[in-house]
């Protein structure tokens, strides 16, 4: 049992029943968390999965970077997905421990030599991503010295793609055109199938950015002039997050229309019969999950609350997402101030002593809003439990199961208040991730 009385999180091979609860207002109210709880939807992961693979006509590898917790990767294998997008020796266990003979497509384009032994070798992985010929020649020695034949292999060749996406990528990872060009080639000539891969950035926010980079893949396929076996399309399918009224909202189709006019540039492009991959995985496990926290402090319009950056917030701090949230009032709390009508930006300080631990977006709420109250925020499934750290001694871990899918309300903002930064900051400083961040030197 954890410290809140309620079972611990699942261990990989654990079969650990989470407690049930209908809402998470449920949850608030019953068990009264000092601790960040996670509520966990398995119905709505089912549905988000099924959303995507029915509208997409290729494989879809789930991507487990997202969120590779034995919770969510029983619950997908249970509705049948079988591949996974992997990146390292710990994701080929958690795909494997789940679906034993699950296909794991290891698209990390920088990989230990080390690690693609064991791929090879232990786990029969035959499909790669490269965008350089010396990974390449990594490739090829281990082939070799496993006395394997390269045409058991795919290799795609990343591409680089330039769009518009919460988080950017191309500047990390891919081949400029006349350069994937050339590698398909190489590849081609050592006997390796070709395939050629591009990830547009994760949220991305503009539904050009597939249709620039499927241009792309046309143009190195044209100049490279050998077969390509497959096309992956990434991931970068956005979920749904709150707008800010006071800034100009993305505007993004429905993913049945989004992939409509993807699935038109793949036909537009000449890639027609070419077997299609896609690596999503925001927009199949985001909505899967809320973290219900708790309001330690109010300072007038800035509150401290028990998890942040360092903990399950991190994603929408570095992708710069307004989150969905629903106010859970302390019903001990008697008296409050302010109008519960009245929708007003909350300035959200982090657990930690760490200065920057301060979300880059506001949370929307009641201005009644106060301290000991508990806030469900929503649609945090993605790069969130993934990216806990043990800072400063904070780490929730803490996880129940609620049926009801999580519902934000429609706030109603007043245009009139001013933004909490302009009442009690000094102004914002540009920071590596967060773009609003007050960046004074760090408190640890
Ligand atoms: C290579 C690759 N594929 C797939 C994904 C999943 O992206 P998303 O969660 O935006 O669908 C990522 C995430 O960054 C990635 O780097």
């Amino acid at each position: 049992m954890s410290k809140s009385g309620f079972v611990p999180h699942v261990v990989p091979g654990g079969a650990t029943e989470l407690p049930r609860f209908a809402s998470g207002r449920d949850v608030a109210i019953q068990m009264r968390p000092d601790q960040p709880v996670y509520c966990f939807r398995p119905q709505v992961l089912a549905a988000d999965m099924d959303a995507f693979t029915s509208v997409f006509p290729g494989k879809t590898a789930y991507a487990v970077k997202t969120n590779g917790d034995p919770l969510v990767m029983r619950a997908l294998a249970a509705q049948g997905m079988s591949v996974f997008d992997v990146a390292s020796p710990p994701e080929f266990a958690a795909g494997r421990a789940v679906s034993p003979r699950s296909e794991l497509l290891y698209m990390h384009p920088v990989k230990a030599q080390s690690d693609i032994r064991l791929a090879l070798e232990q786990y029969g992985i035959r499909v790669m991503a490269v965008d350089h010929e010396d990974e390449v020649a990594k490739i090829l020695r281990i082939v070799n010295a496993l006395d394997l034949d390269p045409e058991e292999f795919t290799l795609f060749v990343r591409i680089a793609s330039k769009g518009e996406a919460a988080y950017e990528l191309s500047k990390k990872f891919g081949a400029a055109p006349a350069h994937a060009a050339e590698l398909l080639q190489r590849i081609h000539n050592i006997g390796f199938r070709c395939g050629i891969a591009f990830h547009v950035g994760s949220q991305v926010e503009d539904a050009g950015t597939f249709e620039r980079a499927i241009a792309t893949a046309a143009e190195v396929r044209d100049a490279a002039k050998v077969p390509i076996v497959e096309l992956d399309i990434g991931g970068g399918f956005p979920s749904v997050y709150g707008t800010d009224p006071r800034r100009p909202a993305p505007v993004m189709p429905p993913l049945p229309d989004l992939m409509a006019s993807v699935l038109d540039s793949v036909r537009r492009h000449g890639f027609e019969g070419v077997p299609l991959v896609a690596e999503p995985g925001r927009v199949i496990v985001a909505r899967a999950f809320s973290v219900i926290v708790r309001v330690m402090l109010k300072k007038g319009q800035r509150l401290y609350i028990n998890d942040g950056i360092w903990s399950s917030l991190s994603d929408s701090w570095t992708g710069k997402l307004l989150l969905p949230v629903n106010h859970i009032p302390d019903p001990a709390r008697r008296r409050r101030s302010g109008d519960p009508g009245k929708m007003m930006p909350f300035r959200i300080y982090g657990a930690t002593c760490d200065s920057v631990d301060v979300l880059s977006r506001p949370f929307y709420l009641p201005e009644t809003v106060d301290t000991g109250d508990w806030i469900e925020v929503g649609h945090i499934g993605a790069y969130s439990l993934a990216l806990r750290t043990r800072f400063n001694g904070f780490y929730p871990d803490t996880f129940v199961e609620v049926a009801e899918p999580f519902v934000a309300p429609e706030f109603i903002p007043h245009a009139s208040e001013p933004h909490p930064r302009a009442v009690h900051d000094p102004g914002p400083r540009s920071d590596t991730r967060g773009e609003d961040v007050i960046a004074p030197p760090a408190e640890h």
